[in-house]
């Protein structure tokens, strides 16, 4: 028999959303919500994931096609545990199913992991995430006995007045033993004010059967936040951007501003580098030490900067990879660039990397110097020492020789530098 399996569920339209979009779909700093939940599930180790699609599935089925993430379809929404009954096939063959809800994408791998392990060490047929919240509306309750044994999950809509004030949630993520949740599968009804079929009612069901559900209470109870609407997706793609930054600045690097700071997941940063206010780094992207980026810089997927390089205020990088000690510090946008060690771009130098069709590469060689306003037309070349007036516009192909300075539009060569490599100046 194989370990676990986790079942995700993300069938549901997310109607609060008021979307064509599928609510899993939905971005967290340039990725969808539900990929936090695969990436945190995979990372604690469970490697099987079964993703179950409802609403929009073809969209949710495109966004995992050749991963190791597989799908099936509910067929009709008609609640979490029918979403669950759609993954059955799946799950033959394991011995425990862990089940994460598709719009709680802050859930951490360590958190299910002490999940995963309570589950194991106690032997239960049900474990449940809890959190204890100051205001629990919208969520199921945790009902216990007075030995303090779980006995059901009351729903919000479903719960008597003197029962609302139970501020013990359910999570909507827990670990269920096969065999205990396929028997409460087949004894859950709709008997509830929206004809659904809950999976909160297993909790109901194994617990009268005396069967022994665990739980286990969550620290951090950002963690457990379920998006439901833009407002809360908003929330959380704070929350998230918050956590990438605590962690990059516990590693050595200084951001000045976070409030106005994005940092995408998935970006490497070296220590001593600074961060200045209104700064936009998407994933993928490699800083080295010492660098100063920003405020106002913009830098995206495929970019890669050396150590103490300064990228200036609105600034621009797309694929771009750019050597230690350059500057590029004002009003600049690079695309498709390989830019050398020791070169000073100025104020305003564009390339024009897409002509409409495809897009090129520009190279600008070590210790060049490229004046303000110069327009670099893709694919172009410019060698090492190389001097670009202000203004200039370098048309495509006409490549720049080693210490040659050009000047006008269309650039034409004045003379050829000699000498040592030039020190670039602030
Ligand atoms: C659910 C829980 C509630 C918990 C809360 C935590 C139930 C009945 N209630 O409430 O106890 O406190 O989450 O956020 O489970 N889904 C399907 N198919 C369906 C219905 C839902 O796949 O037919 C999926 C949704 O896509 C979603 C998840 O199940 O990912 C939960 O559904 P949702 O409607 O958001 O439940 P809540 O009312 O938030
Ligand atoms: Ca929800």
């Amino acid at each position: 028999m194989k370990n676990m399996i986790a079942v995700i569920l993300a069938a549901g339209r997310g109607t609060r959303m008021k979307s064509g979009t599928p609510k899993v779909l939905h971005s967290i700093l340039g990725r969808p919500m539900i990929s936090y939940v695969t990436g945190a599930v995979s990372r604690a180790g469970v490697k099987d994931i079964v993703v179950v699609t409802g609403f929009g599935s073809g969209k949710v089925k495109d966004f995992f096609y050749g991963t190791r993430v597989k799908t099936v379809v509910q067929k009709r929404l008609s609640g979490s545990a029918d979403a669950v009954s759609a993954a059955k096939k799946e799950i033959k063959g394991y011995s425990d199913v862990l089940v994460v809800y598709g719009d709680t994408p802050l859930i951490t791998e360590g958190t299910l992991k002490s999940l995963i392990e309570r589950h194991k060490s106690s032997g239960a047929s049900l474990t449940l995430l809890t959190a204890v919240l100051k205001d629990p509306a919208g969520y199921g309750r945790i009902i216990r006995d007075t030995g303090g044994k779980i006995t059901k999950i009351a729903e919000d809509g479903e719960l008597r007045e003197y029962k609302k004030e139970t501020r013990e949630i359910n999570v909507g993520t827990c670990v269920f033993a096969r065999g205990g949740l396929l028997d409460a599968l087949k004894d859950i009804g709709r008997d509830n004010s929206k004809r659904e079929y809950y999976l909160t009612d297993a909790v109901r069901i194994l617990s009268a059967r005396a069967l022994k559900v665990e739980s286990i209470a969550m620290e951090n109870s950002d963690e457990m936040i379920g998006i439901n609407s833009r407002i809360e997706l908003a929330a959380a793609v704070n929350i998230m951007k918050n956590r990438i930054m605590e962690e990059l600045m516990a590693s050595g690097v200084t951001i000045q501003d976070p409030a106005t700071t994005t940092i995408y997941p998935d970006v490497k940063i070296g220590k001593d580098t600074v961060i200045y206010p209104n700064t936009i780094i998407e994933s993928g992207v490699r800083i080295g030490s010492d660098c100063h980026i920003g405020p106002f810089a913009r830098l995206r997927g495929g970019t890669r900067i050396g150590d103490k390089a300064e990228i200036g205020n609105f600034v621009e990088l797309v694929r771009t990879v750019v050597a230690d000690s350059t500057k590029i510090k004002h009003h600049t946008y690079l695309g498709d660039a390989k830019v050398g060690r020791f070169v000073n771009i100025g104020a305003g130098t564009i390339t024009a990397n897409y002509d409409g069709k495809n897009k090129s590469s520009t190279f600008i060689g070590d210790s060049s110097f490229i004046g303000v306003g110069a327009i670099l037309i893709a694919p172009v070349k410019i060698g090492k020492r190389a001097l670009v007036g202000a203004g200039a516009v370098i048309l495509r192909g006409q490549n720049v020789k080693d210490g040659a300075t050009v000047v006008g539009v269309p650039a034409k060569v004045l003379r050829r530098r000699v000498g040592d490599r030039r020190k670039t100046s602030r």
